[in-house]
């Protein structure tokens, strides 16, 4: 900076023969002064007057050779202060306009209600369900039609790779007696085998797009799907229990549903604090008198059993799944559907407003609870789940007959020689 502020007085002192080191240096002290003194004399507060809204501090200054840049500066910092005035004029204008719009709205549609005494109020979580368009796909509304009972019906998607969990998930439905289900064909040999063993079975339309993934898709991949697949059903007006096939079904479930909200979900919570939901104190000790900060905290609902009711919310759900995991390929379902169900409203965000209801985990159980808890426990061990969920364990097969032998055969020993984890 300091180099560059000499330029002009050398400049302005070169004009004919070149003045001496010394008197160059007394002619800049000279200029230097008499214009310290100009600006002590039209300025004597500074050149800032301190607005209070300046978010910026400028330091007083005392050297008069930087005058001439503060003076730029201080020309840019009025410039910019006004222009943040109107600014901020112009927010307020949309802010004001935008209610204004919001109120109009609402004024349309709305149905206005009195507030009853106190403790009698209840805000609405059951949304109305959206009118059946069967044109969507006529095939797929002739299917439900038969395999549906009161609209409701049990999904799962299938490909090859998952054949002989397959069978072992219709078997126990089968041995339940549970009629309303349905599996999702990813390809002509599970469409086959679901035929050639009397079970329900649906394939969809070619979709170049969705067929690569159902094809050849892994677990994950295949989970994405579902949440595409299952927006037709619910435009068809039918509610879904989505199912993974790592899940075994001991009762018939929607003896056991609320039907009261938009999802209806297990959780991979292990116990009622993380299942339900809890207050999680955080502690920063530098922070003093306020080193204890609130935070709400509940384990992810799984995204491989969920009750989903044919509402707008429901169906805004799906879509948005849907798009967030084709945008961002590298997320993980499960994560996506809690974020969207879970994350609220916030500046450049709109979330998602669906009711939501966490199962019971003793009757909705995850092999969490059930190899961590539940086998241990004299009272807990005679319950009888609806499902249980080898979602939390990768040798899925062993384990699954293990829970069949120990739930349908009665041998009590049957979950022993299981560690508590994967090893
Ligand atoms: C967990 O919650 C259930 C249902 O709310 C309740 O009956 C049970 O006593 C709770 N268990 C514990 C250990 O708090």
């Amino acid at each position: 900076m300091a180099s560059r502020r000499e330029t002009p007085l050398m400049r302005g002192g070169s004009g004919g023969q070149p003045l001496s080191r010394g008197s160059r240096i007394a002619a800049a002290v000279v200029v230097g002064v008499a214009l310290g003194c100009l600006c002590a004399f039209f300025y004597p507060d500074g050149f800032f007057s301190r607005a209070p809204e300046s978010a910026i501090h400028w330091p007083r200054r005392a050297d008069s050779v930087a005058c001439d840049t503060s003076r730029e500066v201080a020309h840019l910092k009025s410039q910019l202060l006004s222009l943040e005035k109107k600014n901020a004029e112009f927010r307020k204008q949309v802010n004001e306009l935008s209610m204004k719009l919001q109120l109009a709205g609402q004024g349309k549609n709305e149905v206005l209600y009195k507030a009853g005494p106190f403790g009698t109020v209840k805000a609405l979580r059951t949304n109305p369900t959206v009118t059946p368009d069967l044109s969507i796909n006529p095939r797929l509304a002739q299917i439900l039609e038969q395999v549906a009972v009161k609209k409701e019906l049990i999904v799962a998607l299938a490909n090859s790779n998952v054949k002989e969990m397959l069978e072992m998930w219709f078997t126990n439905i089968k041995r339940v007696g549970i009629s309303n289900y349905l599996v999702v064909a990813l390809d002509d040999s599970i469409e086959n085998f679901c035929k050639s063993n009397d079970v329900p079975v649906y394939r969809r339309d070619p979709d170049d797009g969705v067929d690569n993934i159902g094809k050849t898709g892994g677990n994950h991949a295949v989970s994405g799907l579902k949440f595409r697949v299952l927006r037709e059903f619910l435009q068809l007006g039918y509610s879904v229990l989505l199912s993974d096939i790592d899940i075994i079904f001991f009762q018939d479930p929607f003896d056991y549903l609320y039907r009261d909200s938009d999802v209806e979900s297990m959780s991979d919570g292990h116990n009622n604090m993380t299942a339900y939901g809890f207050n999680d104190v955080f502690d920063e000790p530098s922070m003093g008198w306020a080193r204890y900060a609130h935070t709400m905290r509940v384990w992810v609902y799984n995204s491989g059993f969920f009750f989903i009711r044919p509402t707008i919310p429901s169906i805004e759900l799906l879509d948005r799944v849907a798009g967030r995991l084709s945008r961002e390929p590298k997320s993980w379902d499960q994560a996506v559907f809690n974020e969207e169900l879970f994350f609220p409203s916030h500046p450049g965000y709109e979330g998602l407003h669906a009711s939501k209801r966490t199962m019971d985990i003793y009757l909705f159980m995850n092999s969490k609870v059930l190899f961590k808890t539940v086998r241990k426990d004299v009272h807990l061990r005679k319950l009888k789940p609806v499902i249980v969920h080898l979602n939390y364990h990768p040798d899925k097969s062993d384990r699954m007959k293990a829970v069949i032998e120990f739930y349908v055969n009665g041998k009590q020993n049957a979950l022993e020689h299981f560690p508590d984890g994967s090893e």
